[in-house]
């Protein structure tokens, strides 16, 4: 949540501040400022609202500076408006930061510098954090980088942070514990964000900060150095695996319509050189590598948060049913406070897109202490819980952007999909001819996903029918459930419809009671578990419940009753969560789009929670 951006270099740093700003609004959109520095003064402007208010709010700014840092802000301390929005400031007015995350024990601090004569102007921790840094500067006179270093070693939080001193303005000082940072490393000049797609049209090289990590950021170079101890690390330069293009909507109206159709080809990419049907293996070298550790392993753990999480039930129902191993699964957030009992044999699956998500890294940082082997499921490429995972694979969806998950989400079940049959073969729980034709049924996929997808008008056409909805049901059983979770999930975030998700046959213990003509039922009445799901589109229909249906050819018992069908071909049953999760999606994107809603940035929300 919350992202930065930071450029010092020959180029005019407002417009790779801006831009970058503009990439990093799924990040968080509440606010939005920026400051540039030049002859030792600082440049600022801030507001409430989104990157193009900054813009507009801009215009008169003089735009030659070669240094600047900005924010896109999601508000935890205080309330979203102008005096909270970042930058802050220094009492002083010589410091200036942008921060990502969330100082814990800023109550103390400030209670503290309070007494010290100082005085704060927003509700933030960011400016408590930025006065500490002057505090240490001042009494202590150091230069800025000693400054944020002492003053990082008081705080307890999370923090990706930039300040700027105007008394030593060749320098922009970087720090990072629990929230990303990355570096953009060009000639001469160097570019700092909470991911790189603020500057990978400028540079392909990139330096990610390590939990821990500062660095001192000039024209000359960077330096990076411990938080805790000050000693020199040599960075780690890293290749960028993606294009501009990647992270532009491409003709679409929305990022989320673009990756919705993006799928035939990110579930091909998750696939390309794993699933190898004419030679009769999965190539994971995650899994086979360690292949020993998890077959000797009792259960397996999955932890994850929204939309991963769900992917995670599928992983359940994949892998208990391929493999015969047990799986648990769990909430991160849950997990990681319940004392939860961890065997030092036993294997935690973490799923995750952006491989940020602070809870998730708690709950397995949790897990690994305790002696678990961690297996990480993430998209972005380098990203905390990709490296802290003791092996993985990565989704290979590209970066996703709108804030609700759609391909990413299809990548990550892709991957379980892949596993389960992967440990199925070790496990001997499938034959060499099973397991040989459920390679050849997943490799159709995304041609199946491209039939599924040029139902697009139909479904815009249903979308309609339903757009002044208040509440929804999705309903679905066994593979099929944890899609349904998904496809309320999906329109509750970004239509604001009150919708629930529900195991078809848990609907008589409570949902039921909804139903009326104004309800709207969702269900997924493909096959597998077809004659129960037929019998509760009865239940719904003679309680006068509207259903929207989603069946496989040849259906007729359904179809005589639903309001409406979608019709999506059929597959075998471990691998329908796909098939069935992607008109689900344009139904969501429909209703969203009918209604007004931002679908690229519903309220509220943030794609990446670096914060508890
Ligand atoms: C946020 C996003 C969701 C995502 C969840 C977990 O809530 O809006 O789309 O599913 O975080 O994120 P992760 O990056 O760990 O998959």
């Amino acid at each position: 949540m919350c992202g930065i951006v930071g450029y010092i270099g020959k180029k005019q740093a407002f417009d790779v501040v801006i831009n970058g700003l503009q990439r990093l609004e799924y990040r968080g959109y509440d606010s939005a400022g920026l400051v540039l520095i030049q002859n030792e003064t600082f440049l600022m402007k801030k507001t409430k609202g989104k990157v193009s208010d900054l813009r507009e709010i801009s215009q008169d700014l003089d735009k030659t500076a070669q240094m600047g840092i900005g924010h896109t802000r999601w508000a935890t301390h205080g309330v979203p408006n102008d005096v909270n929005s970042h930058p802050h400031l220094s009492n002083s007015g010589e410091l200036v930061i942008v921060h990502n995350g969330i100082i814990e024990n800023y109550s103390a601090i400030k209670t503290m510098l309070t007494e010290k004569g100082y005085h704060f102007v927003s509700d933030t921790d960011t400016e408590v954090l930025v006065n500490l840094i002057e505090f240490m500067q001042k009494s202590s006179n150091l230069s800025i980088t000693d400054a944020v270093r002492f003053a990082l070693n008081e705080v307890i939080g999370a923090y990706a942070i930039c300040v700027v001193d105007k008394k030593e303005a060749d320098k922009i000082v970087v720090g990072r514990l629990g929230s990303p940072l990355a570096i953009g490393m060009g000639k001469d000049e160097f570019y700092i964000a909470s991911d790189a797609s603020p500057f990978v049209e400028f540079t392909k090289e990139a330096v990610y900060l390590d939990d821990g990590e500062m660095a001192t950021i000039t024209k000359e170079g960077v330096d990076v150095r411990k938080i805790a101890d000050n000693l020199q690390v040599e960075p780690l330069v890293q290749q960028l695996q993606f294009d501009l293009d990647q992270i532009e909507k491409g003709g679409y109206d929305h990022f989320m319509l673009k990756e919705i159709f993006e799928q035939p080809k990110s579930i091909l990419d998750t696939m390309r050189g794993r699933l190898l049907s004419s030679e009769g293996k999965i190539k994971m070298a995650g899994i086979f590598d360690h292949r020993n550790r998890i077959l000797k392993s009792n259960r397996i753990i999955i932890i994850a948060c929204g939309t991963s999480w769900h992917a995670g039930l599928i992983g359940e129902y994949l892998i208990e049913e391929l493999a015969r191993i047990p799986v648990e699964v769990e909430y991160a957030s849950e997990f990681r406070y319940r004392n939860p009992v961890i065997y030092p044999t036993d294997i935690v699956i973490a799923i995750s897109q952006s491989g940020e998500t602070a809870d998730s890294l708690a709950a397995i940082k949790m897990a690994k202490e305790a002696g678990a082997f961690i297996y990480g499921i993430c998209n972005v490429v380098g990203s905390s819980i990709a490296r802290i995972s003791d092996a993985g694979s990565y989704t290979h969806a590209g970066p996703e952007i709108g804030v609700a998950s759609t391909k990413a989400f299809t990548a990550q079940v892709t991957v379980l999909t892949m596993i389960a049959l992967e440990l199925g073969k070790q496990t001997g729980e499938l034959s060499n001819e099973k397991f040989h034709k459920h390679l050849v049924e997943m490799e159709m996929l995304p041609k199946q996903v491209e039939t599924v997808l040029k139902l697009d008008k139909e479904i815009q056409e249903i979308a309609l029918a339903y757009k002044d909805a208040t509440n929804c049901l999705y309903l679905g059983r066994g593979y099929n459930f944890p899609v349904a979770l998904e496809g309320a999930l999906k329109l509750k975030e970004i239509s604001y419809i009150h919708a629930e998700g529900y195991p078809a046959a848990e609907m008589k213990h409570g949902p039921i009671a909804l139903i009326d003509e104004n309800l709207p039922v969702v269900i997924i009445a493909t096959k597998g578990h077809y004659e129960k799901v037929v019998s509760n589109v009865q239940e719904i229909k003679s309680r006068k419940g509207k259903v929207i249906a989603i069946v496989n050819p040849g259906d007729t018992e359904v179809r005589a009753i639903a309001d409406h069908c979608i019709e999506v071909p059929a597959v075998e049953e471990f691998l329908s969560p796909i098939i069935n999760t992607i008109p689900l999606q344009l139904l969501s994107y429909y209703l969203a789009v009918l209604r007004g809603a931002n679908v690229d940035q519903p309220r509220n929300l943030a794609k990446s929670v670096t914060v508890e």
